[in-house]
Protein backbone atom coordinates (compact mmCIF):
# COMPACT_ATOMS: atom_id res chain seq x y z
CA UNK A 1 0.00 0.00 0.00
CA UNK A 2 1.02 3.68 -1.36
CA UNK A 3 2.24 5.46 1.67
CA UNK A 4 1.13 9.28 0.62
CA UNK A 5 0.81 12.60 2.01
CA UNK A 6 -3.23 13.81 2.92
CA UNK A 7 -1.92 17.77 2.65
CA UNK A 8 0.86 18.87 -0.61
CA UNK A 9 2.58 21.87 1.06
CA UNK A 10 5.26 22.18 -1.71
CA UNK A 11 5.76 21.22 -5.01
CA UNK A 12 8.84 18.69 -4.45
CA UNK A 13 6.17 16.69 -2.74
CA UNK A 14 3.39 16.62 -5.85
CA UNK A 15 6.54 15.53 -8.07
CA UNK A 16 7.84 12.61 -5.53
CA UNK A 17 4.20 11.57 -5.22
CA UNK A 18 4.05 10.80 -8.91
CA UNK A 19 7.09 9.23 -9.28
CA UNK A 20 5.83 6.93 -6.09
CA UNK A 21 2.60 6.17 -7.89
CA UNK A 22 3.97 5.21 -11.69
CA UNK A 23 6.77 3.16 -9.86
CA UNK A 24 4.21 1.37 -7.77
CA UNK A 25 1.64 1.07 -11.21
CA UNK A 26 4.10 -1.66 -12.65
CA UNK A 27 4.14 -4.47 -10.55
CA UNK A 28 0.65 -3.69 -8.83
CA UNK A 29 -2.00 -4.00 -10.49
CA UNK A 30 -4.30 -3.14 -8.31
CA UNK A 31 -2.60 0.43 -8.92
CA UNK A 32 -5.43 2.20 -11.35
CA UNK A 33 -2.13 3.96 -12.99
CA UNK A 34 -1.14 -0.07 -14.34
CA UNK A 35 -4.01 0.38 -16.91
CA UNK A 36 -3.60 4.33 -17.74
CA UNK A 37 -5.16 5.93 -21.54
CA UNK A 38 -2.60 6.45 -23.82
CA UNK A 39 -3.45 9.13 -26.68
CA UNK A 40 -1.62 9.37 -30.18
CA UNK A 41 -2.31 11.65 -33.24
CA UNK A 42 -4.05 9.30 -36.26
CA UNK A 43 -3.15 11.85 -38.70
CA UNK A 44 -5.21 15.23 -37.40
CA UNK A 45 -7.35 13.13 -35.13
CA UNK A 46 -6.89 11.74 -31.55
CA UNK A 47 -6.66 8.37 -30.62
CA UNK A 48 -6.82 6.99 -26.99
CA UNK A 49 -6.59 3.34 -26.06
CA UNK A 50 -6.40 1.82 -22.67
CA UNK A 51 -2.15 0.10 -22.42
CA UNK A 52 -0.43 -1.64 -19.60
CA UNK A 53 2.33 0.04 -17.87
CA UNK A 54 5.95 -2.70 -18.16
CA UNK A 55 8.48 -0.51 -16.96
CA UNK A 56 10.00 2.92 -15.44
CA UNK A 57 12.92 4.36 -15.26
CA UNK A 58 12.15 7.45 -13.00
CA UNK A 59 15.90 8.95 -14.38
CA UNK A 60 15.23 8.99 -17.88
CA UNK A 61 11.64 9.37 -17.15
CA UNK A 62 10.36 6.83 -19.50
CA UNK A 63 8.04 4.18 -19.20
CA UNK A 64 8.19 1.00 -21.47
CA UNK A 65 4.60 -0.61 -23.08
CA UNK A 66 4.93 -3.64 -24.84
CA UNK A 67 2.25 -3.58 -28.22
CA UNK A 68 1.77 -5.60 -31.49
CA UNK A 69 3.90 -4.14 -34.26
CA UNK A 70 0.81 -4.37 -36.67
CA UNK A 71 -1.36 -2.46 -35.08
CA UNK A 72 -2.53 1.09 -35.68
CA UNK A 73 -0.81 2.86 -33.56
CA UNK A 74 2.59 1.58 -34.76
CA UNK A 75 1.51 3.51 -37.65
CA UNK A 76 0.58 6.53 -36.01
CA UNK A 77 3.26 6.90 -33.74
CA UNK A 78 5.75 6.17 -36.58
CA UNK A 79 4.36 9.73 -38.73
CA UNK A 80 3.96 11.62 -34.91
CA UNK A 81 5.42 10.62 -31.94
CA UNK A 82 3.48 12.98 -29.60
CA UNK A 83 1.92 11.60 -27.02
CA UNK A 84 -0.16 11.90 -23.30
CA UNK A 85 -0.53 9.64 -20.69
CA UNK A 86 -3.41 9.87 -18.31
CA UNK A 87 -4.83 8.17 -15.31
CA UNK A 88 -7.37 9.09 -12.53
CA UNK A 89 -6.99 7.16 -9.03
CA UNK A 90 -10.46 7.80 -7.07
CA UNK A 91 -9.42 6.05 -3.81
CA UNK A 92 -6.25 8.18 -3.84
CA UNK A 93 -8.16 11.11 -5.49
CA UNK A 94 -5.23 11.85 -7.90
CA UNK A 95 -4.80 12.56 -11.57
CA UNK A 96 -1.63 12.19 -13.34
CA UNK A 97 -0.91 13.86 -16.85
CA UNK A 98 2.21 12.82 -18.92
CA UNK A 99 3.45 14.56 -22.08
CA UNK A 100 6.24 13.42 -23.78
CA UNK A 101 7.47 11.66 -27.72
CA UNK A 102 7.46 7.39 -28.00
CA UNK A 103 10.43 5.46 -29.35
CA UNK A 104 9.49 2.50 -31.39
CA UNK A 105 11.21 -0.43 -30.95
CA UNK A 106 11.15 -3.41 -33.50
CA UNK A 107 13.32 -6.33 -32.97
CA UNK A 108 16.17 -4.49 -31.28
CA UNK A 109 18.40 -4.86 -28.00
CA UNK A 110 15.01 -3.45 -26.11
CA UNK A 111 12.40 -5.34 -28.03
CA UNK A 112 14.54 -8.73 -27.16
CA UNK A 113 14.91 -8.08 -23.49
CA UNK A 114 11.15 -6.89 -22.94
CA UNK A 115 10.30 -10.10 -24.89
CA UNK A 116 12.62 -12.78 -22.66
CA UNK A 117 10.84 -11.22 -19.29
CA UNK A 118 7.39 -11.42 -20.73
CA UNK A 119 5.02 -13.83 -19.42
CA UNK A 120 4.30 -17.10 -21.22
CA UNK A 121 0.65 -15.60 -21.29
CA UNK A 122 1.46 -12.07 -22.69
CA UNK A 123 3.51 -13.75 -25.55
CA UNK A 124 0.49 -15.90 -26.55
CA UNK A 125 -1.55 -12.94 -27.77
CA UNK A 126 1.35 -11.84 -30.61
CA UNK A 127 0.57 -15.29 -32.22
CA UNK A 128 -2.30 -13.90 -34.33
CA UNK A 129 -2.34 -14.72 -37.80
CA UNK A 130 -4.35 -11.41 -38.57
CA UNK A 131 -3.66 -7.89 -37.69
CA UNK A 132 -5.03 -6.38 -34.80
CA UNK A 133 -8.21 -4.43 -35.71
CA UNK A 134 -8.48 -6.07 -38.72
CA UNK A 135 -12.32 -6.62 -39.87
CA UNK A 136 -13.28 -10.00 -39.47
CA UNK A 137 -16.60 -12.02 -39.66
CA UNK A 138 -16.23 -14.53 -37.07
CA UNK A 139 -14.14 -13.71 -33.54
CA UNK A 140 -14.23 -17.32 -32.57
CA UNK A 141 -12.08 -18.04 -35.72
CA UNK A 142 -9.42 -15.92 -34.04
CA UNK A 143 -9.25 -17.25 -30.53
CA UNK A 144 -5.77 -18.20 -29.38
CA UNK A 145 -5.02 -21.91 -29.21
CA UNK A 146 -2.59 -21.65 -26.34
CA UNK A 147 -1.76 -25.56 -26.21
CA UNK A 148 -0.93 -25.46 -30.49
CA UNK A 149 1.11 -22.55 -31.06
CA UNK A 150 4.95 -21.97 -30.86
CA UNK A 151 4.82 -19.00 -28.61
CA UNK A 152 8.31 -17.87 -29.69
CA UNK A 153 6.44 -17.73 -33.18
CA UNK A 154 4.78 -14.22 -32.14
CA UNK A 155 8.31 -12.32 -31.32
CA UNK A 156 7.89 -11.20 -35.17
CA UNK A 157 4.74 -8.98 -33.86
CA UNK A 158 5.92 -7.68 -30.96
CA UNK A 159 7.25 -4.19 -30.19
CA UNK A 160 8.17 -2.06 -27.76
CA UNK A 161 6.58 1.58 -27.09
CA UNK A 162 9.12 3.72 -25.05
CA UNK A 163 7.05 6.85 -23.64
CA UNK A 164 9.35 9.58 -22.70
CA UNK A 165 7.43 12.42 -20.84
CA UNK A 166 8.95 16.33 -20.18
CA UNK A 167 6.15 17.26 -18.52
CA UNK A 168 4.08 15.71 -15.84
CA UNK A 169 0.39 17.29 -14.45
CA UNK A 170 -0.48 16.67 -10.34
CA UNK A 171 -4.32 17.13 -9.64
CA UNK A 172 -4.96 16.22 -6.44
CA UNK A 173 -8.90 16.74 -5.67
CA UNK A 174 -9.65 17.50 -1.83
CA UNK A 175 -12.62 19.16 -0.02
CA UNK A 176 -10.38 21.28 1.94
CA UNK A 177 -8.61 22.95 -1.23
CA UNK A 178 -7.87 21.15 -4.74
CA UNK A 179 -3.94 21.10 -5.41
CA UNK A 180 -2.53 21.32 -8.69
CA UNK A 181 0.66 21.39 -10.11
CA UNK A 182 2.74 20.89 -13.44
CA UNK A 183 6.64 20.11 -13.52
CA UNK A 184 8.18 20.50 -17.07
CA UNK A 185 12.24 19.38 -17.73
CA UNK A 186 13.56 21.74 -20.35
CA UNK A 187 16.99 20.30 -21.80
CA UNK A 188 16.90 18.51 -18.11
CA UNK A 189 16.44 21.55 -16.38
CA UNK A 190 13.32 20.80 -13.78
CA UNK A 191 10.82 23.88 -13.60
CA UNK A 192 7.77 23.60 -11.56
CA UNK A 193 4.83 25.69 -10.34
CA UNK A 194 1.36 25.59 -9.15
CA UNK A 195 -1.84 25.83 -10.86
CA UNK A 196 -5.44 26.96 -10.39
CA UNK A 197 -6.74 23.54 -9.78
C1 LIG B 1 -6.96 -3.48 -19.50
C2 LIG B 1 -6.40 -3.30 -20.91
C3 LIG B 1 -5.05 -3.39 -21.11
C4 LIG B 1 -4.53 -3.24 -22.38
N1 LIG B 1 -3.17 -3.28 -22.55
C5 LIG B 1 -2.63 -3.08 -23.78
C6 LIG B 1 -1.21 -3.02 -23.96
O1 LIG B 1 -0.42 -3.11 -23.02
N2 LIG B 1 -0.74 -2.82 -25.22
C7 LIG B 1 -1.58 -2.67 -26.29
O2 LIG B 1 -1.08 -2.49 -27.40
N3 LIG B 1 -2.92 -2.72 -26.16
C8 LIG B 1 -3.48 -2.91 -24.93
N4 LIG B 1 -4.83 -2.93 -24.77
C9 LIG B 1 -5.69 -2.82 -25.98
C10 LIG B 1 -5.76 -1.37 -26.42
O3 LIG B 1 -6.60 -0.63 -25.53
C11 LIG B 1 -6.23 -1.19 -27.86
O4 LIG B 1 -7.53 -1.71 -28.01
C12 LIG B 1 -5.31 -1.88 -28.87
O5 LIG B 1 -3.94 -1.71 -28.52
C13 LIG B 1 -5.53 -1.33 -30.27
O6 LIG B 1 -5.20 0.04 -30.29
P1 LIG B 1 -4.82 0.80 -31.64
O7 LIG B 1 -5.80 0.34 -32.68
O8 LIG B 1 -4.92 2.26 -31.30
O9 LIG B 1 -3.41 0.41 -32.01
C14 LIG B 1 -5.38 -3.04 -23.50
C15 LIG B 1 -6.76 -2.91 -23.27
C16 LIG B 1 -7.25 -3.04 -22.00
C17 LIG B 1 -8.75 -2.90 -21.79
Amino acid sequence: MLKLPEHYESLEETLDTSMKILEDAIENRRNVFHTPVLSTFSDSKINSRVIVLRGFDPVKRTLRIHTDSRSRKIKDISENSDATLLGYDPDLKIQLKLHGSIDIHYQDNIADLAWRDSQEMSKVCYSISESPGKEIDDPGNYDVDSENININEGYKNFAVINFHFNSLEFLYLRSSGHRRSIHVWEAEELISSWMVP
